[in-house]
């Protein structure tokens, strides 16, 4: 079966490639090292702490879950792809983890105190039906807070890996229509629909995430083994589009950060807060 077929949805490869156990294994061990670096901001985001009941949506491997309970949160957590809860579970046996469908939430009306979702936003083919759900499954005056990763207006591994898909890539391969990948990091679109769906007072904040690494094409590996949506653009690339998208990443890497022989490339984030009236 091809990687990516013509008759995709953008929900159908987002959940076929998120159940693979070796893209989840690889995005928790390895690409997750930036994004386990905003989980203290998620966690303050919804003022996390004793008497907290916390839902994770799109917990992953359980990173921001890890994060809640050792605020002293009761949490729970949801992902729709068992290669990550099966870990989640491992790592926080704290936790409650629930297998679902963060757009239709089967929990009951104003039951949480915070809703946090790191990283999910980019994945969901619907992101303002999961902000209605969050909403929903809130008490008044609970906090909800997500990440996503800054768009390639900032300087970005995210945006070497994208500039080097969209010059070298091959055209014959695309991406089903989905919501953007940085959509939610603007808060000219973001808040509107927070607002929409009955949040208020929603304030975003930076953080300089980021990945050390020893080889400058090491940022072209982890979007290629640990991600969906960029590993289904750079999976399937011919070996000759392969090479001259690592080789830009490379000669990025070595532009903006020096000739190593360490790297700190950045891949910073905005979390996004909000408190449900
Ligand atoms: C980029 S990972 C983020 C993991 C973790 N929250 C973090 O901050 O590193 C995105 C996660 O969202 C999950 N996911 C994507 N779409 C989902 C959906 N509609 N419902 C539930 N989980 C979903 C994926 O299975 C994956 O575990």
């Amino acid at each position: 079966m091809p990687e990516s077929q013509e008759s995709d949805t953008f929900a159908a490869l987002e959940k076929r490639e998120w159940a693979k156990a070796d893209l989840a294994q690889s995005y928790a061990q390895v690409f997750a090292k930036a994004a386990d670096m905003v989980v203290p901001s998620l966690v303050e985001g919804v003022r996390a702490g004793p008497d907290t009941k916390a839902l994770d949506l799109c917990c992953g491997h359980g990173n921001v879950t890890t994060g809640l309970v050792r605020a002293g949160a009761r949490v729970t957590g949801l992902d729709f792809s068992p290669a990550m809860l099966e870990m989640a579970r491992a790592a926080v046996p704290e936790a409650r983890f629930v297998e679902g469908d963060a757009m239709a939430l089967r929990f009951d009306d104003e039951s949480f105190d915070a809703v946090t979702i790191g990283f999910g936003m980019p994945h969901v083919p619907d992101p303002p039906k999961v902000v209605a759900e969050a909403r929903r499954v809130l008490r008044p005056g609970g906090r909800l807070a997500f990440s996503v990763w800054c768009g390639p207006e900032v300087d970005t591994a995210l945006g070497y890996v994208f500039g080097a898909i969209e010059q070298y890539g091959a055209s014959s391969i695309a991406l089903p229509p989905g919501p953007g990948a940085n959509d939610y990091a603007d808060p000219d679109l973001a808040f509107p629909v927070l607002e929409k769906a009955g949040f208020a007072h929603c304030r975003q904040l930076a953080v300089a995430s980021n990945w050390q690494v020893n080889d400058p094409g090491a940022p072209y590996d982890f979007f290629l083994e640990g991600t969906a949506r960029g590993g289904a653009l750079l999976r399937p690339q011919p070996p000759d589009n392969a090479a001259a998208i690592r080789a830009a990443v490379v000669s990025k890497v070595l532009e903006k950060h020096g000739p190593g022989p360490k790297w700190n490339v950045p891949i910073p984030a905005l979390v996004t807060v909000a408190v449900a009236v």
